[in-house]
């Protein structure tokens, strides 16, 4: 029986991650293609790196597992679609809201039934290449730590800017200064509200240097992300989907 919305449902969500430093990361997405959607193909098909695609693979495996799980049916049968703005769906359920997210060795993703909900991930140290005036408002700016965890509050605050953005819709046209968030408490994980969208944001760190957020429209956010192993099984669980579209691997590069 699968899950929907309906009135007195609270809102659900769930927040996964993986790491792509994990052994298998590479083939595990491999032999996920074949699940995908044949737009989603094509666009991964187009990213000229191998990291690119496998983060870009890895992240939409995320966004359908999370689907799954929430709907209570296999992720396997489901298939993404993209709004015009590029906002991700599941074809059979566009009700449900998704987001997705991939940076270095990081793809993440969430479900939500009864809200709207936004992901990002980021490298600190990319962060901290901007200037504060790019994307921190005056009192954002302002309220900072000191220089010892001030760069890994200025990622989060990126972050969950972007999370912000995705779950509206609107992505970074929204502008990231219109995106003011206030922080509850000094150290990550910390909940944040802004008062360009309604809802609740987590940000958290995540190993070798990175953060990430999460936010949803009604309902708790997850304060952090599940971390899936997605290397290992499905190695040894479909070994000839790896075979399944190898030239979209092997045609770039
Ligand atoms: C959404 C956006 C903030 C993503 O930023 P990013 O750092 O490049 O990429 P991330 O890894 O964080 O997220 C990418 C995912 O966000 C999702 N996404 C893209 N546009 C989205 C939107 N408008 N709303 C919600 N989610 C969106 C997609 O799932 C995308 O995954 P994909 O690229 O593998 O298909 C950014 O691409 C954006 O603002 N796009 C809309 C504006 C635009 O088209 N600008 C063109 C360049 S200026």
């Amino acid at each position: 029986m699968s899950a929907t919305t309906g009135p007195g449902r609270p809102p659900e969500s769930l927040f996964l991650a993986c790491d792509l430093q994990e052994p298998g990361a590479e083939a595990a997405a491999r032999a996920t293609l074949r699940r995908l959607s044949a737009h989603d193909r094509e666009r991964v098909a187009r990213l000229h790196r191998s990291t690119d695609r496998t983060r870009s693979v890895l992240a939409r495996r995320l966004a359908l597992q999370a689907a799954g799980r929430l709907l209570g049916i296999p992720w396997t049968g489901l298939r993404l679609g993209r709004h015009h703005q590029g906002r991700p769906y599941v074809t059979t359920h566009p009700r449900l809201s998704l987001s997705m997210a991939h940076s270095g060795r990081y793809a993440v993703a969430a479900a939500a039934l009864g809200a709207c909900v936004g992901v990002d991930v980021e490298e600190i140290s990319r962060v901290s290449a901007l200037p504060d005036s790019a994307f921190l408002t005056p009192a954002e700016i302002t309220s900072l730590p000191p220089a010892g965890a001030a760069a890994e509050h200025r990622a989060a605050l990126w972050a969950l800017k972007e999370a912000a953005t995705k779950l509206t819709g609107e992505g970074m046209r929204a502008g990231m200064k219109r995106v003011a968030f206030r922080r509850e408490g000094a150290h990550a994980p910390f909940t944040a509200e802004t008062p360009y969208t309604d809802g609740g944001f987590t940000a958290c760190r995540l190993p070798g240097g990175y953060v990430c957020a999460v936010g949803v429209s009604a309902g708790t956010p997850p304060a952090v992300p599940t971390l899936l192993t997605v290397g290992t099984a499905p190695q040894q669980a479909e070994p000839a989907a790896e075979e399944s579209a190898p030239h979209i691997w092997l045609s770039v590069n």
